[in-house]
């Protein structure tokens, strides 16, 4: 019987994102199958819990491989409670994935997941995490006890949210998003001409207004919690370079993957429910095929040239 080395090849260290199952990653083999890869576009998309990939992406690469996270994690808000969609009066639920499992619970899901990706960014690398009050102070709080480096706090204006059906509150037209580098020592990459030049010569402030998914958006099916292509192609102009590798760990329907090939990055994207990757393959292959669906977003494009960026 041949002996098993424990080790991972130099190729899966280099690029952990091959994924080439060997004998000896054997044990990962149900995770890291992709369900879905392209490789001459750089996109994989894996079906399942995102800890349990993060957990492989780690024994292969402990220094780290990803350059930019952006993550979109359940918001714990789907208990019953209403909304307005469209006008109407409708039930707040999103999927099982989104209901709270109370305050300590939560707090402990957010620090383990962040903890994962922690391990998975290389040394300068780093992270945005979108939510609203039910769990970014969590996040925020759970940051700060793994050591992150947060470097903003972004304020997404809605200006076009629904309203607050009860009136008994103010209506809700806000998310925040949290920029974090993996550490103190972290030398982190902000694109900050472009950001002045996009923002008309001013330097950009962290109040970014921005409309829900455009109905171009949603052409292959609706994520009941979409965003914007809009905001995820302001984040990875900000903080990554071209074939810089992006990583979606709850990647739903992946906006962050149509706007990572929109700028020739690479892009690894992971979720648990089958039906929302089939959505995400569509976009990504729609936005393969015609790069130029979203060109109402790309004024930076003469910039760059301009700032010979
Ligand atoms: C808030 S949504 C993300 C939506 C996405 N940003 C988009 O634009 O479509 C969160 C996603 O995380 C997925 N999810 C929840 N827990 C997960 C886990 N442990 N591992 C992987 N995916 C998970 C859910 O299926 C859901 O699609």
């Amino acid at each position: 019987m041949s002996k098993i080395s424990t080790y991972p090849t130099r190729e899966e260290r280099d690029n952990p994102f091959s994924f080439s199952v060997r004998e000896t990653a054997a044990k990962y083999k149900s995770v890291i199958e992709p369900y879905y890869s392209d490789p001459k576009h750089h996109v994989k998309l894996f079906h399942g819990d995102c800890l349990k990939v993060l957990k492989y992406v780690h024994d292969v690469a402990p220094e780290g491989c990803v350059d930019t996270i952006f993550a979109d994690p359940p918001y714990f808000l789907s208990n019953d409670g209403i909304t307005c969609h469209a006008g109407k009066m409708v039930s707040v639920n999103k999927g099982k994935w989104d209901k709270s499992k109370g305050a300590y619970e939560n707090h402990v899901f957010n620090l383990t997941w962040l903890e994962a990706c922690q391990k998975a960014l290389k040394p300068n690398g780093t992270i945005w995490v979108s939510g609203t009050s039910h769990i970014i102070h969590s996040v925020g709080y759970a940051m700060q006890l793994l050591g992150f480096k947060i470097l903003n706090d972004i304020i997404w204006y809605k200006r076009n949210a629904p309203p607050n059906l009860s009136c008994r509150y103010f209506t809700h037209s806000t998310e925040t998003v949290l920029w974090a580098a993996k550490n103190g020592k972290s030398k982190h990459y902000f694109n900050y001409p472009l950001m002045k030049e996009i923002n008309g010569g001013k330097q950009m402030r962290n109040v970014w207004t921005m409309g829900a998914p455009s109905r171009a958006e949603k052409t292959f099916g609706k994520h009941p919690t979409q965003k914007p292509v809009e905001l995820l192609y302001r984040i990875l102009q900000a903080s990554t370079k071209q074939n810089d590798l992006v990583l979606d760990p709850f990647c739903g329907s992946s906006s962050t993957g149509v706007a990572a090939m929109m700028l020739k990055r690479k892009y690894v994207g992971i979720d648990q429910e089958s039906d929302y990757l089939d959505i995400s393959k569509k976009r990504i292959s729609e936005i393969i095929a015609d790069p130029h669906l979203f060109d109402c977003l790309r004024e930076d494009e003469k910039l760059r040239e301009k700032l010979n960026l």
